[in-house]
Formats: structure tokens, sequence, C-alpha cells
């Protein structure tokens, strides 16, 4: 988690790729701070409560976890029941995702900047990203139509804002979730309010969706 010391430095980087900067910076400064996220941030922990509360039965779900950084997800998903399941993950930072690696925990994990996802459509039974689609500086807003691309008709998305940023037209996320929900590519099963980052007193606006039947 982000914490009160960490937290200028970050927004610097960040507010920095987010107008044009180098994304290295920002992939170095996970790098040296990968840690402050093992265990999953408060995001990933409302992600995975509420992905599992919206769950539809099936046998073996084919899962991708976007921006999975340490690889969090996997296991609070696993500790909450979620056992028949193949984990994928992709995410910009190697450290972060040797991190992942060592838990052991997904299939596949890939070194891949967004909105490029390499898997073909219609391919996932679920779609999760915590904490990391609407922040600055981190995805762009392509992320959430090629989320939809890759998984299956009726299938399910879980994902989170960062309020603020999304409410912001600059970041352009709230036109774009709306396109898409206007379109009926995906349908809101759930819109939550919650904390994202607490250190800053920073709430998140977390969905399930579920991609409609096209
Ligand atoms: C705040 S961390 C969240 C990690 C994890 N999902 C969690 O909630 O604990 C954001 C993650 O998104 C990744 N990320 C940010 N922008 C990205 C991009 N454009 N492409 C791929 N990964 C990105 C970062 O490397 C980092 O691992």
């Amino acid at each position: 988690m982000i914490s009160q010391k960490d937290w200028p430095e970050y927004k610097k980087i960040a507010q920095n790729v987010d107008q044009g900067g180098n994304r290295e910076l920002l992939i170095n400064w996970y790098a040296q701070k990968y840690q402050l996220f093992e265990g999953g941030s408060p995001a990933s922990r409302k992600c995975c409560e509420l992905l599992y509360q919206n769950l539809i039965a099936s046998d073996h779900l084919q899962i991708l976890d976007v921006g999975c950084g340490t690889g969090d997800q996997a296991r609070l998903l696993q500790s909450l029941g979620v056992q028949e399941a193949s984990f994928y993950g992709i995410d910009m930072s190697k450290a972060m995702l040797e991190s992942a690696k060592s838990k052991k925990l997904y299939k596949e994990l890939i070194n891949s900047i967004l909105p490029e996802i390499p898997y073909p459509d219609r391919h996932f039974d679920i779609v999760i990203s915590a904490g990391t689609l609407c922040c600055p500086g981190h995805a762009p807003v392509e992320t959430l139509s090629e989320m939809i691309r890759v998984t299956k008709p009726g299938g399910l998305l879980c994902f989170d804002y960062e309020l603020n940023w999304f409410e912001n037209q600059e970041s352009g996320w709230k036109k774009t979730h709306e396109q898409l929900v206007q379109k009926g590519l995906i349908k809101e099963l759930v819109r939550q309010i919650d904390a994202y980052i607490p250190s800053q007193n920073i709430s998140g606006l977390y969905f399930v969706c579920q991609k409609g039947q096209l």
C-alpha cells in the first residue's frame, strides 16, 4: 500500500507520465517499491470480494488479471473459495511479475504495456483489474475495450477507478466507460464507492460488469 512517505514521489512520477513523460520512470518506481504492494492493495481486496460475491458458477474459470502486480489477486480469490480456476496475469513491471511468479499461482505471466492485451478475442471467463486502470500515468482509456474484447460473451469484468480521476473530464475515463455501457458492450451489475488509497483519503469507484452477448 502506498504510504504517506512514498506518496509525493509516486504522484510526481505518475503525473509526469500522464503528461507524456517517460514511462520507464514509473516502471523503475514499481521495481523499487514492489514490496509496498505485497499482500494486495485495498483496491485488490475490494475487487476480489466483489467479484467473488457476483461469481457465476462454472467448472473451470479462466481468469485474466490486468495489472496483476505482485499477484495477490489469485491468492485472495483462492482464499475466498475460487479453487477451480486458472489465473493469467499481465503487467508492465518485471519486478512485480517476479514477485507474482514466486507465488506459483498463475499459469502464465506476461510483461506487456497496456492497452495491449496479448490474448485472442473472447478468451476469458473473467477479467479483473485492481488499482491499475483509471489513475494518472497508468493504463490508457483504450484498455477497457481491450479487456472487453478478451472476455467471453456473458463473462464478468471486475475493476476500479480512482474516483477523482474518473470524474476529471481530462482523463477521458468517464466518457469511455459510459459509451461502452450505452453501446451494450458491458452491463453494470455492481457500482460502489469505497477506500482506494487510504493514506491519502482517496476513494475508488468499483465495478462488476457483465459483457453483452454480442
Ligand atoms: C497500484 S499497482 C496494483 C497492483 C495489484 N493489482 C494490486 O491491486 O495490488 C498497479 C499495477 O499496474 C501496473 N501498470 C500500471 N500501468 C500499466 C500499463 N500501462 N501497462 C501494464 N501494467 C501497468 C503496475 O506495474 C502495477 O503493477
